[in-house]
């Protein structure tokens, strides 16, 4: 049982929190034309830094407890936390790309993923799962409802697809800090686990595998990958409860939340 405080956000707080979800999204919007064959993830990592600092924005990652870079790009088996490098991505590649920024001091959190050229139909079916996972917990957020619901709208959807749900790395707490109460499991049991309150302000992030859900964390001690090198994939938004529901603060304004992204097309 944590004895740490769950902060509750005035709704005019929600303000600011709209602000830094909307860049965040706005990010993963702006580089989905960039993830194509054969760029470097050090480069998508660079056009993300660089659209972040000409909002006058602040890179969450960079430098959070030594990590390396401004985003975390996970390809394939990689569930969370890839540092960008040399690897370039190639056709039938599954990714993540996942913005945190900073405006004014306060967070947006968001991931979302990106295919490569022709992906296999399973590991599309994946992709689906991780978004769908995501879009029906959102769904059922509003005071009264508990984390244990949410976790277990989750698991019970994967696990109905044959996926496994990652244990080992939730969604958090979130607001004028980066990862905060509540931890936010995406697996459980209905009726159980803190109650939510307008003000609760947190991330939900499901990691989804094709395999077992089981994890290693890479000898870089940041990059976690599936134990059995399986395909991963994962999806994130920031959102608040309010009074009747809930407001994501990270939505797509162009249409891009999920693959196949359609570029050129409004
Ligand atoms: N954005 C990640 C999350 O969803 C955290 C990244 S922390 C880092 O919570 F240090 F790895 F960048
Ligand atoms: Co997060
Ligand atoms: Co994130």
């Amino acid at each position: 049982m944590s004895t740490k405080k769950c902060p509750e956000y005035a709704m005019e707080d929600y303000r600011h929190l709209r602000e830094a979800g909307a860049l965040a999204a706005y990010i993963l919007d702006y580089i989905t034309p960039h993830v194509v064959e054969g760029i470097s993830t050090i480069e998508l990592d660079k056009l993300c830094h660089e659209e972040i600092t000409r909002h006058h924005a602040l890179a969450a990652p960079l430098n959070y407890e030594g990590y390396p870079n401004a985003t975390c790009i996970s390809v394939n088996h990689v569930v969370c936390h890839g540092i960008p490098s040399n690897q370039k991505l190639a056709n039938g590649d599954i990714l993540n790309i996942d913005i945190t920024v900073i405006v004014n001091g306060w967070y947006g959190d968001s991931s979302r993923m990106y295919t490569v050229g022709k992906v296999s139909n399973r590991a599309m079916e994946l992709v689906d799962a991780a978004y769908d996972s995501l879009m029906l917990a959102i769904d059922i957020v509003k005071p009264g409802t508990r984390l244990g619901d949410i976790g277990h709208a989750i698991q019970s959807f994967a696990e109905a697809r044959k996926f496994s749900v990652v244990r080992d790395y939730c969604g958090h707490g979130i607001g004028r800090v980066f990862h905060d109460e509540p931890l936010v499991l995406h697996f459980g049991s209905p009726g159980t686990g803190m109650m939510l309150k307008p003000g609760h302000v947190f991330t939900i992030e499901p990691m989804l595998n094709i395999g077992g859900y089981k994890t290693e964390l890479l000898a870089d001690n940041w990059t976690v990958v599936t134990k059995d090198r399986s395909l991963s994939a994962q999806f994130e938004h920031t959102l608040g409860v309010t009074a009747d529901g809930c407001e994501v603060f990270t939505l797509s304004r162009m249409g891009l939340d999920r693959p196949p992204h359609k570029l050129g097309q409004k």
